[in-house]
């Protein structure tokens, strides 16, 4: 059997670069994407240590544009034949409340988050069908659980939930398998890349600046502790998902994940989320 192909995006740093290297090393060709490949130097590094170098094939796609993702599929499939998973993990956060900013923003987060999950998976669908193949999206904790002052991020982890959801048994039905794998915090360069301004944002919060305030002291706690991931640990079931027999749905990756979705899944009048969150603005 020739070796299984994997597309994944945003390899350039985190849980994509550690997804890229450890799918690698589980033997898959894998085509890690990045939309600028100026920054593969860190991805190409780790996979030459790793000595599966010659499995990593570094290509360019942003989930933003259309046409980036339509040829890098197209190139994969003409290169290789055929493609067995797509690891949608390209994303970016976003911090403020809705009056702090414009609509703009929250489409350019539903853009990156959502939109770019969909267009991807719409494209690599035929060529997964035609293969038996899986959609493994990252999601976060964030697409179950609405957490404060992250409320477009959230908004667009929930769609990406519902579509995957509302998408696994259709495609199910013609033998592809979907899995959401949902992160708590991770110690990638996720919280450098949102490029937060903090006095300018508390600045400018009005009367939200003590929840905001109270949000940023919680936050930099539960990224500066041990209950933070590395990228190497968030990476490890998402490669699971690639390589198991059968895949679920819904994939916590850590013990901490597990227990912070399960209040959401069972908490029918949304008290309980309400009562968490409000502790996180102390
Ligand atoms: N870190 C956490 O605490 C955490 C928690 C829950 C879920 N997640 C999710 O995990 C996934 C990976 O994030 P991470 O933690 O590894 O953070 P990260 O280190 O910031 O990695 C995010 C990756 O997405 C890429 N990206 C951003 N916009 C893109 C676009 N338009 N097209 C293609 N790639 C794009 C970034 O590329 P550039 O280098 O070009 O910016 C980067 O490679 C994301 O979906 C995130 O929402 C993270």
């Amino acid at each position: 059997m020739s070796t299984k192909t994997v597309l994944i995006t945003g390899t350039s740093s985190g849980i994509g670069l550690a997804a890229a290297v450890a799918a690698a090393r589980a033997g898959w060709h894998t085509v890690a994407t990045m939309r600028d490949t100026s920054r593969a130097d860190a991805l190409t590094k780790a996979a030459a240590a790793a000595g599966v170098a010659d499995l990593v094939q570094v290509k360019r796609l942003d989930v933003t544009d259309s046409d980036s993702v339509t040829a890098c599929v197209t190139e994969v499939v003409a290169e290789h034949g055929h493609l067995d998973a797509v690891v949608n993990n390209a994303g970016a956060g976003f911090v403020g409340t809705i009056e702090q900013h414009g609509m703009e923003k929250v489409r350019d987060v539903m853009e990156v988050n959502f939109f770019g999950v969909v267009e991807l998976t719409r494209t690599a669908l035929p060529h997964l069908r035609a293969s038996g193949g899986r959609v493994i999206t990252v999601t976060s904790v964030g697409g179950v659980v609405g957490q404060p002052f992250n409320e477009s991020y959230c908004a667009a982890k929930f769609a990406v939930e519902g579509f995957m959801e509302a998408l696994a048994p259709v495609a199910a039905s013609v033998g592809v398998q979907v899995a959401v794998v949902e992160p708590g915090a991770v110690s990638s360069e996720f919280v450098n890349n949102v490029g937060l301004d903090l006095p300018a944002l508390l600045a400018e919060a009005g009367p939200y600046a003590p929840a905001l305030q109270g949000y940023v002291n919680h936050v930099r706690k539960s990224y500066g502790s041990h209950s933070a991931q590395t990228s190497e640990q968030a990476a490890a079931p998402v490669v699971e998902a690639l390589t198991s027999e059968t895949v679920p749905l819904r994939i916590q990756t850590s013990g901490w994940a597990r227990d912070f979705v399960a209040v959401k899944l069972g908490d029918l009048d949304g008290s309980a989320v309400q009562t968490t969150m409000t502790g996180w603005l102390r």
